[in-house]
């Protein structure tokens, strides 16, 4: 029997394709911090849906992390076919307005957690008949964001070490796809510390909801997609992204996030 693993399963994005996937009828491993949400989760994934459920509360950001979960999966053998790497979280404001290891953190969480995560599970993807990753993205993935800077390089990062992976590995057993989500509505404005007006009206005028691009980037990524960006609104941003000089698009982001 094999599993999908979630990270940042407790709530928002994650907690929507975890629920898809188990629509779907795959066995569900949920990872994040809050165990109670999780074990409630949990509960009704499998009472709703009749899948095997089991779930792992852990900060992912701590060190030896990575090791513990994989301790878990070892004890419990579990093997994993699809990795989805979804846990992730924004900072806004000028770059002084944290500390470096305020930054520090985030960068581990969106950076080095899905490449240590998709490290260590590799060998075990690579066994498979098939199996998946799925990297979550942003539309912030396309340009720079002045206003929420780091945290956009961090989604280029993702998006960049998607599609690379995906052509490595393109002979093998593993399907490799990045979503790329636009604004959804989930806790992420508030730990992203998101107040200015204009951001806020913005995110409010374009969101989607979770459950919508849970199930894009599902299809994506059973369809094999390597990049999905979910809901016509974001297609046409990243067109524009592309099309447009980069100073104009950096400008306009800017005046939305009062830099
Ligand atoms: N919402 C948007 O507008 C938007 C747009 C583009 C991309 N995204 C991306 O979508 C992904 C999911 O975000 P979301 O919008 O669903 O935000 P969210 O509602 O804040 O959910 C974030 C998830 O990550 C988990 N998490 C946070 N820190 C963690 C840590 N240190 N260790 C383990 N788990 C942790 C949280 O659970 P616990 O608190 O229980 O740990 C939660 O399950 C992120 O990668 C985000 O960058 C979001």
């Amino acid at each position: 029997m094999s599993f999908a693993l979630i990270t940042g399963a407790s709530r928002g994005i994650g907690k929507s394709i975890a629920t898809e996937l188990a629509s779907r009828k795959f066995n569900i491993l949920l990872v994040a911090r809050d165990e109670q949400m999780l074990k409630e989760h949990a509960f009704i994934l499998h009472s709703t849906y009749g899948v095997q459920v089991d779930f792992f509360a852990i900060d992912l950001t701590e060190d030896g992390a990575i090791d513990k979960l994989m301790r878990w999966l070892d004890e419990k053998l579990y093997t994993v076919s699809m990795l989805v790497n979804n846990a992730g979280y924004g900072l806004s404001g000028s770059m002084d307005s944290y500390s470096f290891l305020g930054y520090k953190n985030m960068m581990t969480l969106n950076m080095e957690v899905p490449v240590a995560l998709t490290y260590r599970l590799l060998p075990m993807l690579l066994s498979q008949k098939k199996s998946f990753i799925l990297n979550v993205g942003s539309s912030a993935s396309y340009q720079s964001v002045p206003g929420m800077n780091i945290y956009a390089a961090s989604k280029s990062f993702i998006l960049s070490f998607s599609r690379g992976l995906c052509y490595e590995l393109r002979n093998t057993a593993i399907s490799v796809s990045v979503v790329s989500p636009g604004a959804t509505d989930t806790d992420f404005p508030t730990r992203a510390q998101i107040f200015g007006q204009k951001a806020i009206k913005m995110l409010k005028a374009t969101n989607m909801s979770p459950e919508a691009v849970a199930k894009i980037a599902v299809d994506g990524m059973l369809k094999g997609q390597t990049e999905i960006v979910a809901g016509l609104l974001n297609k046409v941003g990243v067109l524009l992204a592309w099309l447009l000089p980069k100073k104009v698009i950096e400008k306009s982001i800017a005046i939305i996030y009062g830099m």
